[in-house]
This record gives C-alpha cells, structure tokens and sequence, in this order.
C-alpha cells in the first residue's frame, strides 16, 4: 500500500478545519500517541489531529482520502491488541474532544453518549439514576466507550449481561470518505435491513470512526456478594467454572486467577487482600448480584457446595465494601502487575467454558515445549482465559523467532477446542497473522470485501486485522 506523506500544505488544510490548538507534529508532543498498552510497540504517527465534532472529523476523513493519508482513530490509548498504533504514520486522530454525555432517557432507560467518555464515569452517572451499564473492562477508569465498542470489550460482568455489543443500539459514524451515517435505530428490536450496527461493534476503527452511540441500560441490581475460592489445583478451579453454571447459578463474575497473577499483582501494588497459602494454585472470583439478598444467599450456598465437591479450600466472603473493592481493585490491577514485572505477550484466548481446563492444561504443555512460563487469568464464566507469556529465562532469539510458533499452537488449540483468537482485545496489530486459524480463505475474503466497500482506499486503520 502506498500512502502520502504529510506535506505542509496538507497540515494547514487540517488545521483549518481543527485550529492551531489541536493539530500537531511536535516529536515530544507526539510520544503519547506512538503507543496504546499493547506490550512495547512504538510507532509514532506524523500528525496528530483532534477534532471537535462530528463534521470536523467528517472534514479530516474527506482530506486524508483526497490526499492519500493513513488515519489511525485513536481514544484512550488502553487496547491490547495494537489497534491505535500508527503503523504506518500518518495522521493520529484523537477522538478525546468527544466527552459528552448527550442525554439519559430514564423512559427508554438509554443513554446517547459521545464516543470519548470515559466508561467509568458513564457507569457513575447513570447509576445515580439507579441505571446500570455493564460492560466493565479492567481499563475503565481510562478507557473510551468509543475503543470499547471498537473492540467489543467485555470484563467481568460480561458472564450474565453481556460484552459491549449487547448494549449498543445505535451508531453516528464517519466513513473513510466523510461521509456520516447512523447504523440503525434507538430500539431494543430492529428487523431491519443488515445489522451495520453490529458490524460497527468490533471493527477495530477499520470501517468507520464512532462519533456518537446509543447505548442500552438497565436497572441497577441492588445487592450483590463476592467470594474467593481457592483451589489447590488451577485444573480443579477451571473445572467449578461449568460446574456452577450447571447447577442453576448465573453469576455477575467468575474470574480466574492463578497463583502468580495474584502474588505478582500484591507484589506490584504492595497491598495484600488475600493470604495465600503454599498448596493454593489458583482462585476462583465469584459475585451475584440481584435484588433480593435472601436468593443471593442461597445462589452463594449452591456455589460453595459445588466448589467443596471440587476440593477447594477455605472460601473467604468479602464482609465488608471495602474487602470487596480490595478484592476487586487486585483483580483489575493483574494486567498492569505482569506489564510492569516482565517482558511479556498478552493472548486473549476464548473457548466454550467446558474446555477451560483442557485449555489451561495444554498451555502450560506448550508452554513446556517453547520455554516459556505463562501467568493466565481471566473471565473464566465466558471460557475467556488472558495468557500472559513471560520472556523469563528465554533467550532473545527463542523469544523472537520461536515463540510465534508456540503462540500457533496455542491458537490452533484454541480454536481445536471450539474457540477463537481473542474473546474481548481484538486482533488488531498484535494477531493479525493468526487469522487463517480461525478463518478460511473464504471467510477471510468476506470479511475483506466488507473492508472494501467501506474503505476503498484502505486509508482507515490500515494494517490492523488482515495480514
Ligand atoms: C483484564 C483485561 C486485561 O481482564 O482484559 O484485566
Ligand atoms: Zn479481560
């Protein structure tokens, strides 16, 4: 692909549609935007511009496809997949102008919010309302609702209300050539036409950039309870995981952590919410949450008497909101603890949650096989198991040469198991040359022919899901 480089006339074209203030191309001023959290990856775009709205993002897209420029949406900056990086420099464009939340209809429980606002403050303002929004990523105290829909994330609470997907009802966006649509409609049912809605949710800022969505709430559930399981064996705690789920119970989480992704997470934030005994290998996180505490109770007593059949040891109930944020705030941190610990590869590998501990099991032979240790965690209720890999011992060359075919293998077994690449990180810079496991010839030319048609200049984050 050849694109334009980024004369100075066109830098005065995009500052007369953004102003002075918002278009830059200062070295120092750009180092923010050569990277998202994915491992190390650096890659530093010529230009960032950050419009103010909808028709300032519509004036960028039409000068980049009349001049031939790489545009790389980007929020936030926390995707793990390299969705935000500017692999081919061009133009970085900042959605974080776009913080507005437009309205809450308590009628219709909706909110229309601009793509930039941050998910956790969403969260906060429409639960004063008493409304929920569940997609909960460990990110949300930074992340955009734009880079969530981007990536379809999900989190913990993804297990009984669903990912991202599941909340959005409507899009404004901006194609690659300007040109503005809405996606569907604000309604919970839509029979109309095809979903582009839904093929919006996901794309990784490949088809279109999201200016503004309408997103679905529901009542916030009043109560809820957390506990800690642990198991001597990770195995034995992947197996509860279907177990609970057959007997009857839907948590609202059911995250997995091994024994290193919680001792390297209290080594890293130097708090200790849990005593880990020398036989616990691995925990289980468990809430319910719901209206009535009588029913929580008695799904908490379902939930004990199958972790016991499973030799787990002493469960531990957070008495108090404290223990649960402590519990919680060790949980989200995992990620970060292993980024700041090691040199390390993040998959974020899904499968049927019945295959989780065959899954788990055979990582850790694989593991074996290529030298590496792996640190897993995950949302184990959705079978969405993060495969943190340490470079540890492992030489520069093994880790640069030979580990992409242990990560093969891992992938193959993933979706041997019935599951697929990524669950909730996208494919994005990071995966995209494992998508022929996932995807035939076929399937893969579908998906490009769809790229196509919505960026025919391939002008719009360019590099990402396609090898
Ligand atoms: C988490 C992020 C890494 O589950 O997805 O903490
Ligand atoms: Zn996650």
């Amino acid at each position: 692909m050849k694109f334009s480089i980024i004369t100075l006339e066109i830098k005065q074209e995009l500052i007369n549609v953004v102003g002075d203030n918002y278009c830059f191309t200062e070295k120092n001023r750009l180092e923010d935007y050569c990277h998202d959290e994915t491992e190390d990856l650096n890659f530093p775009p010529e230009i960032v511009v950050k419009p103010a709205n909808t028709n300032e993002v519509s004036a960028i897209m039409k000068l980049a496809s009349k001049y031939n420029i790489p545009v790389t949406p980007c929020g936030a900056r926390t995707g793990l997949s390299g969705g935000a990086l500017c692999v081919h420099g061009g133009i970085a464009l900042s959605m974080e102008r776009f913080n507005k939340i437009i309205q809450i209809d308590e009628d219709n429980l909706q909110v229309v919010t601009q793509s930039a606002v941050i998910t956790q403050e969403l969260q906060e303002v429409v639960q004063e309302k008493g409304l929920y929004y569940a997609p909960d990523p460990s990110s949300r105290g930074t992340c955009f609702i734009g880079g969530n829909i981007a990536e379809n994330a999900g989190g913990p609470r993804a297990v009984k209300y669903g990912v991202t997907k599941d909340f959005v009802l409507n899009l404004e966006v901006v194609l690659p050539n300007g040109e503005v649509i809405e996606t569907g409609a604000n309604t919970l049912k839509n029979s109309t036409g095809y979903n582009l809605t839904q093929l919006m949710v996901g794309s990784e800022g490949t088809l279109g950039i999201v200016t503004q969505a309408t997103l679905k709430l529901i009542p916030c559930p009043k109560h809820n309870m957390l506990m800690l399981v642990p198991f001597t064996s990770a195995e034995k705690a992947c197996e509860a995981v279907a177990s609970i789920f057959k007997a009857g119970i839907t948590p609202s989480a059911m995250e997995f952590m091994e024994r290193d992704a919680i001792q390297w997470t209290m080594d890293f934030t130097k708090e200790s919410p849990v005593k880990l005994k020398d036989n616990e290998q691995a925990h289980l996180l468990i809430e319910v949450d719901g209206n009535d505490t009588e029913v929580l109770f008695k799904e908490c007593e379902v939930i004990a008497s199958v972790v016991e059949e499973l030799d787990c040891g002493e469960i531990m109930f957070a008495e108090t909101e404290a223990q649960k944020d402590a519990l919680w705030f060790l949980r989200r941190r995992v990620g970060e603890a292993v980024k700041a610990t090691s040199i390390y590869k993040e998959e974020d590998t899904v499968v049927p949650r019945y295959n989780l501990p065959k899954l788990l099991k055979e990582v850790k032979s694989i593991g074996a096989k290529y030298g590496f240790k792996s640190i897993c965690y995950g949302h184990a209720g959705d079978g969405n198991l993060h495969i943190n890999i340490i470079k540890g011992d492992m030489t520069d060359d093994a880790w640069n040469n030979e580990l992409s075919k242990g990560i093969r293998e891992l992938f193959e077994l993933t979706v041997e198991l019935g599951g697929t690449l990524s669950g909730e990180h996208g494919i994005g810079y990071v995966q995209k040359h494992y998508m022929d496991i996932a995807f035939s010839d076929v399937e893969l030319n579908l998906m490009k022919g769809i790229k196509n048609i919505f960026d025919p200049k391939g002008i719009l984050n360019p590099g990402k899901i396609f090898a």
